[in-house]
């Protein structure tokens, strides 16, 4: 009775998705997502290219969004809701998005509503796992890294995050000067798992200071000295000595990420009364290591540690139309004056 069929459409960074999700009562269903990535497009300028991610999705989104349709087996006119992701991210990209989406809304009469793409990655575990608010959500990306207390669904307090890097731009960017190609956050953790994370004593940044702040940025300064100092001494890398360094460097990261998450729980802990609940989204939260941190700290408090699935933790539309049906219920809409915001806090 109270079912909302939801059309999302995502586009802020490399990858162009489109997404169908009925919500019910009872939980939501997704009964499509299509995610076509760029990472061909992108790999030899070895980093994402504004301007070629901007074409690409223009290319990409009408079919797109005709797959999820046909997919999902709904037609324009059973869709309650459009829920376009209108920032943050590379403004060309959110441009095609929001454009695109304002064009259906217009020609349909299909209300349309604007949704925070961090907004989309925080309310995913009530879309795959329908977990009752409030909880406490790690979100770790390549561009995002934020501990927020999830209240409803526009209800966000940021308890901590980076002052500098994003963890996954650590690992991209440790990849890179490893000779690991783009993005190199998969293939670092898979060379650590052969490595020894003792060989090389990285710093834990900010552990010495009181609160949930985080930052990556010093790491890769410590990554560049000792591969530096490797060189220097053998004349070159050999497989093992990137292997221990990629498994010093993630240790590092794991062990920041699991302690001030470890904080963010504590400061919180009466807020969340005994339900407490962990959970995770972004890239780096499908790092088997950095996950298995986070699950010990999580069962220390006597919470429970929700990671949805790898393609739901990762960018996609399934999540932007959950949570723009979400807050439409809660009264949320959006006109032909919906803009793009390339920074849009939580
Ligand atoms: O959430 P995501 O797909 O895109 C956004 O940044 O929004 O995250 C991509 C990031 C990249 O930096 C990538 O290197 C990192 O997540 N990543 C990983 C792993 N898989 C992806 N980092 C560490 N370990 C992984 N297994
Ligand atoms: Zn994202």
């Amino acid at each position: 009775t109270n079912a909302l069929t939801v059309l999302g459409i995502e586009s802020s960074c490399d990858d162009t998705a489109a997404a169908v999700v009925r919500l019910s009562d009872s939980g939501a269903d997704i009964l499509s997502s299509i995610v076509k990535g760029q990472n061909d497009l992108h790999a030899a300028y070895g980093g994402v290219v504004p301007e070629i991610a901007a074409r690409a999705h223009v290319e990409k989104l009408d079919t797109c969004i005709e797959e999820a349709l046909t997919v999902a087996q709904v037609e324009l006119k059973d869709i309650n809701t459009i829920a376009v992701t209108a920032g943050p991210g590379l403004i060309g990209g959110v441009l095609s998005g929001v454009m695109c989406a304002k064009g259906i809304s217009a020609a349909s009469g299909i209300p349309l509503v604007g949704v925070n793409h961090l907004a989309g990655h925080a309310l995913t575990p009530r879309l795959t796992d329908n977990i009752a608010y409030p909880y406490v959500m790690l979100l770790v990306s390549g561009g995002h890294c934020q501990l927020l207390l999830v209240s409803d669904c526009n209800t966000f307090r940021r308890l901590g995050g980076t002052i500098d890097d994003a963890p996954g731009e650590a690992f991209d960017k440790t990849a890179r000067i490893l000779g690991l190609p783009q993005p190199g956050g998969p293939l670092v953790e898979r060379d650590a798992t052969k490595g020894d994370a003792t060989r090389f004593a990285f710093p834990r940044p900010l552990l010495d200071r009181p609160g949930c702040d985080m930052s990556f940025s010093g790491l890769k300064t410590a990554v560049i000295r000792a591969r530096d100092t490797v060189v220097a001494d053998k004349g070159g890398l050999s497989t093992q000595d990137r292997a221990d360094l990629c498994a010093g460097f993630q240790d590092a990261v794991a062990d920041v990420l699991a302690e001030k998450t470890r904080r963010a729980l504590q400061e919180v802990a009466a807020e969340l009364g005994e339900n407490t609940v962990l959970t995770v989204a972004g890239g780096v939260a499908s790092n088997t290591r950095i996950r298995a941190k986070l699950e010990a700290v999580s069962s220390a408090f006597g919470a429970v540690f929700v990671a949805p699935p790898l393609s739901l933790c990762t960018d996609n539309a399934a999540m932007i139309a959950y949570a723009g049906g979400e807050q439409f219920r809660a009264g949320s809409v959006d006109d032909m004056s919906l803009s793009a915001r390339p920074r849009w806090p939580l």
